[in-house]
């Protein structure tokens, strides 16, 4: 996800233009940039990091404009670099473009463009060849060139172009991205979010799929797919700034929660083709390569570590390959058997947990082959693997990770599935089977998302308790270590999470009316036994939640409070079982008045040992 905005009117395109993208940073923040058209000439600035340093190097440039276009980048393709900044020019910056979004056919439109046009690539982005496709088009009409170039392109975008011979007007076009475009009195702007332009306007246009928009100082025109123009209803924003940068939503956790469909279809569908070939975005594992590893280490932190004990349980059956799974904080001291046959998978969202890089490190020296499943890009965890597999799952603000979570879920799938399959020891038909499964998540999460009011009134119901207990089999253990964690880290309570067979090994002993137990009970093989174990407790007093599959409603004759995720196979459940927990802890941290989006004591990204 990244932030663009622009802005045309009588001058301080600047000051605008960067005021609209510092409300965009939750959209993404490794690097920014800004282009104005100054003396017949495009002028662009960019840099590496937080738009304070492009605050920095434009601060003494005594230029200004009557407009401008500016972006703040999450990158995707390209790490976070001064020359893979937007915005990006053609050959001789007379065109400048920002976008937000994944040109899926760039690779081709490049070669193309070299082949055909002698193009030279300044960076490593996708979004490059959106200037360059405007620019063999161009010829005085900057609309027409902009309709031109989306022809040849395929994937997601938001475009806004501008050229040095028109430094009138700016051009824009969205497809599957989001755009809106602001109205003010002698001046207009346009941007990928609300946030951007809350400071100057409050009366908007929502921009539609497939829809160009020409702006200039005094009008805004929006036409359709045919070329017609659009009579757009004026939207007015009654938000603050601070709710628009959240959508309406109280807190980012809330907000990325109910993204979690949208990373899990990034994340899954993009490197699954029609005939369900997986591609782990290039990395070659090779038959005689997987079966020359005769150990497999998951080491993370938190909650990436609790998506490496469902990374161990799928690796280990689709892949028939050892997996151990380690804290990283502890890898590092048990002097590891780690060499050149062993693959050791680092999981991090931020990329930056330093307990998580010491341990890679560590492998690294000793031989072992580095992948990482990482949410930054370009960050040092990325930076110093052998090969990365990024979740797609968008910036994550909230300290409590939620989408990061669920979409490291799915590269573990994918993971296991492609070893499984290169190995030769996963059988067609269960290959078809689990990725089926994977393809229903998205709609499944969604179902379960309008359970949202249900898990309130649970949280408010029980958000006085100070014992709480997470328990589970199988693949519902490791999912009851994270949603004890969510629990804990916003809301302050003493939560607990315990394999339930572990339970009558002393554990039990704290069962009385205080305890709350939140029994996770989808494997339908060990469905039974977890019947058991929440009688176990009920019989000491303990009030118990029982979260089980659609169907299984005897667990409501046995448990206090009874929640369901969607049918799906055993193999797949923890991506669905963790969404009714992330949302519990978000409203029982609500309704203790806990600062949910920093939780106190914690950080985003623990870079410290
Ligand atoms: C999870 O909600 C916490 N924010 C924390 O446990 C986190 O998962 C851990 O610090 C690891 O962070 P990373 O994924 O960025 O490496």
């Amino acid at each position: 996800m990244c932030g663009i905005v622009g802005f045309v009117g009588e001058s301080h395109a600047k000051e605008r233009i960067v005021d609209g993208l510092k409300r965009l940073e939750y959209r993404g923040y490794d690097s920014a940039g800004i282009a104005l058209p100054i003396g017949g000439k495009i002028q662009i600035r960019k840099h590496v990091g937080e738009i304070r340093n492009l605050e920095q190097i434009i601060a003494d440039d005594n230029f200004d404009a009557p407009m401008g276009i500016g972006h703040t980048r999450w990158a995707t393709h390209g790490a976070p670099s001064d020359v893979n900044a937007h915005p990006h020019g053609n050959q001789d910056d007379s065109i400048a473009i920002v976008h937000n979004g994944i040109i899926e056919n760039y690779q081709e439109i490049r070669e193309w463009l070299a082949r055909e046009y002698g193009v030279q690539f300044k960076s490593e982005t996708d979004s490059e060849v959106i200037a360059h496709l405007i620019s063999i088009y161009y010829d005085g009409d900057l609309l027409s060139a902009v309709n031109k170039a989306v022809e040849d392109m395929r994937g997601a975008y938001a475009v806004c172009a501008i050229a040095a011979d028109e430094p009138d007007r700016i051009v824009a076009v969205r497809k599957d991205a989001p755009l809106v475009a602001g109205i003010g009195r002698g001046c207009n702007f346009i941007a990928s979010d609300i946030p951007a332009l809350l400071k100057y306007v409050r009366e908007v246009y929502f921009i539609e799929n497939n829809e160009t928009v020409v702006l200039t100082r005094d009008d805004i025109t929006i036409y359709n797919e045919k070329g017609n123009r659009v009579n757009r209803e004026v939207f007015h924003v009654s938000w603050d700034a601070d709710a628009a940068e959240k959508e309406g939503y109280d807190h980012f956790m809330i907000k990325e929660i109910h993204e979690q469909p949208k990373g899990i279809r990034e994340t899954l569908l993009r490197r699954v083709d029609e005939e369900g070939r997986i591609n782990l975005d290039g990395i070659a594992m090779t038959r005689e390569g997987l079966e020359s590893f005769n150990k497999v280490y998951i080491v993370a932190c938190g909650t990436a570590y609790h998506a490496g004990l469902v990374g161990k349980s799928v690796i280990e059956r689709l892949a028939k390959i050892p997996v151990e799974v380690d804290v990283a904080s502890e890898f590092r001291y048990r002097d590891p058997f780690v060499d050149e046959n062993t693959l050791f998978i680092a999981i991090s969202q931020s990329g930056e947990t330093l307990d998580t890089l010491a341990a890679l490190r560590e492998a690294k020296a000793k031989g072992a082959r580095i992948l990482s499943v990482v949410n930054v890009v370009g960050s040092s965890v990325a930076r110093e693997s052998d090969d990365v597999f990024y979740t797609w799952a968008g910036p994550e603000i909230a300290v409590a990770s939620t989408k990061a979570y669920t979409t490291q879920l799915i590269c573990m799938y994918l993971i296991a599935l492609y070893m499984g399959q290169t190995k030769g020891v996963l059988l067609q038909k269960e290959y078809d089977r689990i990725l089926n499964e994977l393809r229903a998540l998205p709609e499944k999460v969604e179902k379960i998302l309008t359970q949202e009011e249900q898990l309130a009134f649970l949280a408010k119901k029980y958000h006085h308790k100070e014992h709480v207990f997470f328990i589970g089999r199988g693949l519902d253990c490791g999912v009851s270590y994270e949603g004890s964690l969510k629990l804990k880290e916003i809301s302050y309570i003493h939560s607990f999470a315990i394999a339930a067979g572990e339970l009558k090994h002393g554990t039990i002993a704290l069962m009385d009316p205080d305890a709350l137990v939140v029994a996770l009970a989808t494997q339908d093989s060990l469905y039974e036994k977890m019947v058991s174990n929440i009688v176990e407790v009920t019989a000491r007093g303990a009030r118990v939640i029982g979260l089980a599959k659609d169907g299984r409603n005897e667990i409501e004759q046995i448990a206090d409070e009874a929640v369901y995720i969607p049918e799906c196979a055993d193999e797949v459940t923890p991506v669905l079982t963790v969404i009714p927990l992330q949302i519990f802890a978000y409203y029982v941290a609500k309704e203790r008045g806990c600062n949910i989006d920093k939780p106190k004591n914690l950080a985003k990204s623990v870079t410290v040992e």
